[in-house]
């Protein structure tokens, strides 16, 4: 447990990210957005929890992340916060929240930190977020940055395809990833890019990456665990492993419940006071 004067050894930092990249140690993340999930997976020994926008697709059924509001991701986050106790518990900062500017970046994040209790926050963009990047992390806040298809960008792109494919584009993603680990985040999340670019990514630059739909060459993996554990349907993209058929698994037993309630077999005498 940790808190005041009482310190746990086992919590995942921010720096031991850093150097289980150092050590060639690969680095496992998946996304949690209630207290119930997340501790379980912090339980099985997960090294980082996400509070993804991908909440907004995940848990409210919206098309896009556009929609989630910062009090939304606090409010996962603090749900989050609750259950962990050993996981680097990161929180996404939700469009709109930091891309207005170095005052709105850094008065967002702080009640990100300030009100969910969260280690981390992570931001979508390049060098055109630099400037309120460096002056979260003059905070004293540790950001994670996020390259190659950034959600919030999806009006721009037009597309969820793969991101970086040609070489003007490559080269920015480099210059960027170089820039936002020189500036300071402790890692880069690199989402549906090439596996080559990602290995090079990796290869040039001292923090950990961490790939979705990014090959094997990154130094941690992230995916979100409603997709992982087959609680979703209809979404199947090529990176996607899935771990467990849970919407299945639920099916059946919410079935089973019905019919016994039907049949008046639920409660019986042991299950009543
Ligand atoms: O919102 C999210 O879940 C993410 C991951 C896909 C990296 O940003």
């Amino acid at each position: 447990m940790a808190g005041y004067l009482v310190s746990d050894e086992r919590k995942v930092t921010t720096h031991r990210f850093i150097e289980m990249k150092q050590k060639g140690e690969k680095i496992s993340m998946l996304t949690s957005y209630d207290f119930t999930t997340a501790g379980i997976v912090d339980k099985a020994g997960i090294d980082g929890i996400l509070i993804g926008d991908s909440a907004s697709n995940v848990m409210v059924g919206n098309s896009t992340t556009l929609p989630m509001t910062v009090d939304q991701m606090i409010y996962h986050a603090r749900s989050v916060v609750n259950a962990v106790k050993r996981a680097l518990v990161v929180c996404d900062m939700p469009f709109g929240s930091y891309q207005t500017g170095v005052h709105d970046g850094v008065t967002n994040a702080i009640r990100i930190m300030k009100e969910s209790g969260c280690d981390a926050v992570k931001m979508e963009g390049g060098v055109e977020i630099l400037d309120t990047v460096k002056a979260i992390l003059d905070a004293g806040i540790p950001v994670m940055a996020h390259l190659g298809l950034t959600p919030q960008s999806i009006n721009k792109f037009g597309t969820y395809a793969v991101r970086a494919k040609e070489d003007r584009e490559a080269a920015k993603l480099i210059s960027d990833a170089k820039a936002l680990a020189e500036a300071g985040c402790f890692g880069v999340t690199l989402e549906k890019v090439p596996a080559a670019l990602a290995k090079q990514v990796t290869d040039e630059i001292s923090v950990p990456t961490i790939g979705i739909g990014a090959g094997n060459g990154c130094d941690g993996q992230i995916l979100v665990v409603a997709d992982m554990l087959g609680m979703t349907q209809g979404f199947s993209p090529r990176f996607l492993r899935r771990y467990a058929n849970l919407n299945e698994v639920m099916t059946d037993a919410i079935g089973q419940y019905v019919s016994d309630v039907k049949s008046g077999d639920f409660p019986n005498e042991k299950e009543s006071y």
